[in-house]
C-alpha cells in the first residue's frame, strides 16, 4: 500500500556520512576538541550542519563570527572530500532500486538535511530518478523534527501514512515516525530505537525487501 518512499542521502544512498565525520574531525582537531566515532554516530549522524557545531562546541564560549567561520571551514573540507566523487559511489544496486520503484509506479523523493545534496545527487548521476527532491535549503527545523520528510511527501503528493521513509541516523528515523511514517533503518541494529525495520546496509536492497511488512 506504500505509494511513495522517501530516502535520506548521505549514509543511505551513498557513504557521504563518512567524508561528513572526516571534515568534522578536521575541525574538531583544529579547535582542540575531541571527538570521536561513537559520538558521531550518535550525535551528528543526519544532524544539520549548525546543530552538529552547536554538540561539538557544547559548553566553550564562541562568537557568532567564529560559529559562521567554523562552519564554512567544516564545509569547505566537506567540498574537498566530495569533489571527486563520481556514479561509481552510488551504493550498489541503489540505481536499480530506484528505477525498480519507478517502473512499479511509486514515487520516489529525497529529504535530506544537506545543502549539498543536489551537487552529490548530479555527481552521482541520480538525480533525474527523484520525483522530488527537499534538501537543507527546504525547511527551518532540522530532523528528528519530522518536517523535511512532511515536506518531501508533499512534493510527491502522497499522504504520510502512505509514505515509507529510509534512514541511516537515529535523528533520520525519529524524524520519519514523528511525521507518521513507515520507517527502515539503515545499520546497526543498536543504533534506532523506533525504526520498524533495519537493514545493515542499503546494498542490493529490492524494492520487495522494503516493501515486505510496510
Ligand atoms: C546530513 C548529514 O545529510 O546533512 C549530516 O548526514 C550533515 O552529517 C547535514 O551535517 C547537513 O549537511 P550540509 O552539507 O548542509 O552541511
Ligand atoms: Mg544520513
Amino acid at each position: 500500500k506504500a505509494k511513495a518512499i522517501l530516502f535520506d542521502l548521505d549514509g543511505v544512498l551513498t557513504d557521504t556520512s563518512e567524508y561528513h565525520y572526516r571534515a568534522w574531525k578536521q575541525l574538531a582537531d583544529e579547535e582542540g576538541i575531541p571527538l570521536t566515532r561513537e559520538e558521531n554516530d550518535a550525535h551528528l549522524r543526519g544532524v544539520g550542519r549548525r546543530d552538529s557545531l552547536m554538540y561539538i562546541i557544547r559548553g566553550r564560549n564562541y562568537s557568532e563570527d567564529q560559529i559562521q567561520d567554523m562552519m564554512k571551514r567544516k564545509n569547505d573540507y566537506y567540498n574537498k572530500l566530495i569533489e571527486q566523487m563520481s556514479p561509481k559511489e552510488v551504493v550498489a544496486g541503489g540505481r536499480e532500486l530506484l528505477q525498480e520503484i519507478r517502473q512499479a509506479g511509486l514515487k520516489s523523493a529525497v529529504a535530506s538535511a544537506s545543502k549539498n545534496c543536489r551537487i552529490v545527487l548530479e555527481r552521482l548521476q541520480i538525480i533525474d530518478l527523484f520525483d522530488g527532491i527537499a534538501d537543507g535549503n527546504s525547511v527551518v527545523n532540522g530532523k528528528p523534527a519530522p518536517d523535511i520528510f512532511v515536506f518531501a511527501a508533499g512534493l510527491v503528493n502522497t499522504s504520510v501514512i502512505d509514505c515509507i521513509g529510509v534512514e541511516d541516523a537515529d535523528a533520520g528515523v525519529e524524524a520519519i515516525k514523528t511525521a507518521g511514517m513507515y520507517a527502515l533503518g539503515v545499520g546497526p541494529k543498536e543504533r534506532f530505537k523506533r525504526a520498524d525495520k533495519v537493514v545493515p546496509t542499503m546494498e542490493n536492497v529490492r524494492l520487495k525487501d522494503i516493501l515486505a511488512d510496510a
